[in-house]
C-alpha cells in the first residue's frame, strides 16, 4: 500500500499541474484524498496548489476536523464541500476542486455542459450540471452539489468553478481536465457558427459503449432516469438542460404521486 508522504507529494503534483494549466490563480482551488473511512488528506487554506510541499499537506476527520497540520497551515475553507462528497459517494477516493478558465465561464454565464459534442466528453463525462450558488466555505456549495451526486461525476459550481471527483486522485483530476477541454470545445465551437450536435442514435451508442467498458462512476447512461426505462437519455432528454439534474428519485416520486391522483379520480 502506498505511504501517506507519497499520496501528499501526489497532492503537490497535481496542484503544479492545475496551476500550471492555469485551472486556479494565485490561491485558488483545493484538493482531498481519502485514506480511510476517517482520514483525510486535504490541501491548506491560501496557498499557490502549484507550490506546496508534502509538509503543507493538512489531515482531517470525516467531519473536516483537523488530526495533524503542520504550524501555519489550516484545512481548505472548502473542506465542508469534500466531505459531503466522501459522506454521500463512499466510491470516491479523490476530490480536485478548480477554476478552469471555460468551464468556470460557463458556470458563470449559467449554461451547463450538456451538448453532445464529441464522443469522449460523452462516454466519460455524460453531462455536466451546475450545482446553484452557495456563498463559499458554507453548507449553501456542499447542499448544491449534494443534489448531483448520485447522478454525476462532476458539477459546474454556478459563478464559482468546477468540482471532479473519482476512485483515485489522478482519475479525478483526469476527470477536471476532460470538463474544462469539453468546455473549451463548447465554447469554441459556439464562435464558429454553433457546434453539429451528435445524434441520439450516436450518443445511445456512446452510453452502450461505456455500459460494455463496465466503466465506474455515475453516468447519464447508468442512472438517467429516461435510460431506466429504455428510452434516449439524457443529452436528448432534456432534464440535464435545466439546473435540475436527470433525478431519478424526483421522477419516481412524480410517478407515484400521479398513480394516486388517478386512482382518486378513478382513472
Ligand atoms: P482554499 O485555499 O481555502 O482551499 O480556497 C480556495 C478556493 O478556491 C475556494 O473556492
Amino acid at each position: 500500500m502506498i505511504n501517506e508522504y507519497e499520496i501528499k507529494k501526489e497532492i503537490c503534483d497535481i496542484g503544479k499541474r492545475i496551476y500550471n494549466r492555469g485551472m486556479v490563480a494565485a490561491n485558488d482551488g483545493n484538493i482531498s484524498v481519502k485514506l480511510n473511512d476517517h482520514e483525510f488528506l486535504c490541501t491548506p487554506t491560501g496557498v499557490s496548489k502549484g507550490f506546496m510541499t508534502p509538509e503543507f499537506i493538512c489531515k482531517v476527520d470525516e467531519n473536516g476536523k483537523v488530526i495533524q497540520a503542520n504550524k501555519g497551515f489550516k484545512p481548505s475553507s472548502e473542506i465542508k464541500m469534500h466531505m459531503r462528497v466522501y459522506k454521500e459517494r463512499p466510491d470516491v477516493k479523490s476530490v480536485v476542486h478548480a477554476h478552469p478558465m471555460y468551464a468556470t465561464a460557463f458556470a458563470i454565464a449559467g449554461i451547463p455542459l450538456t451538448q453532445p459534442i464529441m464522443p469522449e466528453a460523452v462516454i466519460t463525462l455524460g453531462c455536466v450540471p451546475i450545482a446553484e450558488y452557495g456563498t463559499p466555505s458554507t453548507e449553501e456549495i456542499p447542499d448544491a452539489v449534494s443534489k448531483h451526486l448520485q447522478y454525476f461525476d462532476a458539477v459546474l459550481l454556478e459563478n464559482h468553478g468546477a468540482l471532479a471527483y473519482a476512485d483515485s486522485l489522478l482519475a479525478a483530476y483526469h476527470k477536471m481536465e476532460s470538463v474544462e477541454f469539453y468546455a473549451q470545445l463548447l465554447f469554441l465551437s459556439r464562435q464558429l457558427g454553433g457546434p453539429k450536435e451528435l445524434s441520439k442514435e450516436q450518443v445511445e451508442r456512446l452510453y452502450e459503449i461505456r455500459r460494455q467498458f463496465g466503466m465506474t462512476g455515475k453516468h447519464p447512461a447508468n442512472v438517467c432516469v429516461n435510460a431506466k426505462n429504455g428510452k434516449p437519455s439524457c443529452h436528448s432528454c432534456g432534464a440535464c438542460g435545466s439546473k435540475s439534474s436527470c433525478n431519478a428519485d424526483e421522477e419516481d416520486v412524480v410517478a407515484t404521486i400521479t398513480r394516486k391522483v388517478m386512482k382518486e379520480l378513478g382513472l
